[in-house]
């Protein structure tokens, strides 16, 4: 591996070993099997103690572990350093040791995804490119959308024409070229692929592009360094692709490999009954695609576009999948919000009704840590948050009196 690039890194496949040394080919999947790839860092005691010692804010933190050209301009938004809660209430009400809710709800875009927008995006800028593909469930397009409009690049976004209005809205509002198909992600994203080779674009996708799970493995950084370099037992992420849990897990590992932490977290991948090939694969062995139908829209996939490193992870780091239904899911939105005062859309809902699931049915002992990362705030899709409530709460119609009325009563 080449000495002179610092950060060291390169191409490798990690289920055949094959490597792509040439650090501005762009590579999406294997050479040689044609799976997904990793991006392989060089990692050291010298950058643990220059993780240990900045005082950077945000991402840029992260440089030295990151596959990024030195000097390549930051991009001008906050993005990390979102809250880590210990919440009391969700600890006592499940009976776990500790439940602590990472609310990636409040980046810059209001979901995950922007971390690894961000390093895509970088990414972009180091090969010169001024243009970004990407097909998406809605998220992560609403990401690159907000994030390239902020460093002055082109978003073309492919996104089933049915993905919630607030994440079209925000598609248009960031200035993005929109291309709403008349389909399922799957056939986004088929499309997305195909516009990339056929005008030779530089294609974003999660699950193909491996720059992707560079932005997301900084999640778990953020996590051990907001927990004085230690990690929780378990974390519950809600699942789709598979991209998200494998680049989290990612950052698990390197933090061991650097010596900044001691442990890796079991990965528990919280799925929907209505979307549940990555569960279905850990107990078969095997990965199909499914008919997925599930309401919690950003984990809707038939097929996982990153199931296989997903599933090695999973199985890397002793963890499981738990499934949920889609009313559970529903019902974990005010029940989250309740409890804790985060507001999540109902795919990172999942992880909390997985959280429940967990505690009724002692799938994860009591005395263990358990975190939920919430990917994805709740104003994304008001029509879910709304038919959360509708069967336990609603708005009281009222007059001066009538409202003065109920207000003795209930006081
Ligand atoms: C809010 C939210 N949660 C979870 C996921 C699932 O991530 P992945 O598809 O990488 O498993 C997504 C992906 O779109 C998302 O937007
Ligand atoms: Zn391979």
């Amino acid at each position: 591996m080449t000495s002179s690039l610092s950060p060291g890194w390169r191409h490798r496949c990690p289920f055949c070993n094959w490597t792509e040394p040439d650090t501005d080919a762009i590579v999406y999947t294997c050479g040689s099997c044609g799976k997904n790839v990793e991006i392989e860092m060089v990692l050291s005691r010298e950058i643990a103690r220059r993780l240990k010692d900045s005082r950077i804010p945000g991402m840029d933190r992260w440089r030295p572990v990151l596959p990024i050209r030195p000097g390549t301009p930051a991009i001008p938004l906050l993005i990390g350093d979102t809250p880590l809660y210990d919440s009391a209430a969700l600890a006592k009400d499940t009976g776990f040791s500790r439940v602590l809710v990472k609310d990636d709800g409040r980046l810059p875009s209001a979901s995950f995804k922007d971390r690894a927008s961000a390093v895509a995006i970088l990414r972009a800028m180091n090969l010169g490119r001024k243009t970004i593909v990407a097909a998406s469930t809605g998220n992560a397009a609403a990401s690159l959308a907000c994030l390239s409009a902020a460093v002055g690049l082109r978003a073309l976004i492919f996104l089933p024409a049915a993905a919630p209005e607030a994440k079209i809205a925000q598609l248009l509002v960031f200035g993005a070229t929109v291309f709403a198909v008349d389909g399922t992600y799957d056939d986004a994203f088929d499309l997305s692929v195909e516009a990339t080779r056929t005008f030779g674009l530089f294609n974003r996708n999660t699950g193909l592009n491996p720059f992707t799970r560079e932005g997301k493995k900084l999640c778990a950084y953020e996590i051990a360094m907001q927990m004085n370099w230690s990690v929780p037992d378990y974390v519950l992420i809600a699942t789709g692709d598979g991209n998200i849990i494998s680049g989290v897990a990612k950052g698990f590992f390197e933090l061991k490999t650097l010596g900044l932490t001691r442990a890796v977290p079991r990965m528990i991948a919280a799925q929907s009954v209505k979307s549940n090939a990555i569960a279905r694969a850990l107990k078969t062995g095997t990965l199909k695609p499914v008919n997925a139908t599930t309401v919690a829209d950003s984990i809707s996939v038939s097929l996982p576009r990153d199931g296989d490193i997903a599933i090695d992870c999973i199985r890397r780091s002793r963890g499981f999948a738990i499934e949920v239904s889609d009313r559970e899911i529903l019902s974990a939105i005010p029940y989250l919000a309740r409890k804790a005062g985060v507001f999540a859309e109902p795919a990172a809902a999942c992880a909390v009704a997985a959280l429940r699931k967990a505690a009724r049915s002692r799938l994860i002992p009591k005395r263990a840590s358990v975190l939920c990362l919430i990917s994805g705030n709740g104003l994304k899709d008001i029509k879910s948050a709304k038919s959360s409530v509708q069967k336990i709460s609603k708005a009281i119609p009222v007059t001066r009196k009538t409202a003065l009325q109920t207000l003795e009563r209930i006081l």
